[in-house]
């Protein structure tokens, strides 16, 4: 069977990675997390007082950073360290737009990312893999949701985590980090025009999943 190179984008909170995740497990294909990468580098760039685009591009200079995938769990190294969970705080969620917008950060990454994607078996989430990273990729989905549905599942998921923030506030962030991806200059989040639009609102993930692995056939 052919090793199928498959894009997911879609805005903040739409699932993407819960749902991209598991169809990567079915299919035994390696999940790459791109929001990751770009989580990465915000928190080495948060280790310092101030942020500064001056400072986020001294960081991108010399970071090493690294995706594993392994048994439908992915881990996260910031030169060597383990910063799988400490990527996903509030903090780093709200200055990683402005770092994700600057051209020398994406340059770095997207370069690991094709890198990565390179043998084929690969399932990658983002904001700009099918119009940007990957456009030869062989399945293209736009996934997203009503941003009500979005700021609950974030919620809940940062609720989970020990969070308790007001899902008010969840639905600010999220459509303010919309907005900041959708219109930066470079490599914006758009649907690509022969991307298929897949709305989760209302379905289960398990329907989400289904309806990839269908696309993937
Ligand atoms: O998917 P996420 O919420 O973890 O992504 C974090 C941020 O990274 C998001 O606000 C935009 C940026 N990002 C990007 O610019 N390009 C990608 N391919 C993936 C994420």
């Amino acid at each position: 069977m052919k090793r199928l190179v498959v894009a997911i984008d879609g805005p903040a909170g739409a699932g993407k990675s819960t749902v991209a995740q598991l169809a990567a497990k079915k299919l035994g294909y390696t999940y790459i997390d791109t929001g990751a990468m770009y989580r990465a580098v915000a928190w080495k760039v948060l280790q310092q007082q101030e942020v500064t685009d001056e400072r986020i591009l001294e960081v991108i200079r010399d970071i090493d950073v690294d995706l594993h995938y392994a048994e439908g769990r992915t881990t996260v190294t910031v030169d060597g360290e383990d910063v799988s969970a400490a990527i996903r705080t509030p903090e780093v969620s709200a200055v990683v737009s402005r770092v994700a917008a600057l051209g020398p950060v994406r340059t770095k990454m997207v370069d690991l990312q094709r890198k990565m994607a390179k043998r084929g078996a690969v399932l990658m989430d983002g904001r700009d893999i099918a119009t940007n990273v990957l456009p030869h990729a062989d399945v293209k989905i736009f996934l997203t949701a009503s941003i009500e549905e979005r700021a609950r599942r974030r919620w809940k998921e940062m609720k989970e985590k020990g969070y308790d923030i007001a899902l008010e506030t969840l639905k600010k962030d999220i459509a303010a980090r919309d907005k900041a991806d959708s219109e930066r200059e470079i490599s914006p989040l758009v649907q690509a025009d022969d991307a298929v639009l897949l709305d989760t609102t209302g379905l289960s993930i398990d329907e989400v999943v289904a309806r990839i692995l269908n696309l993937c056939q």
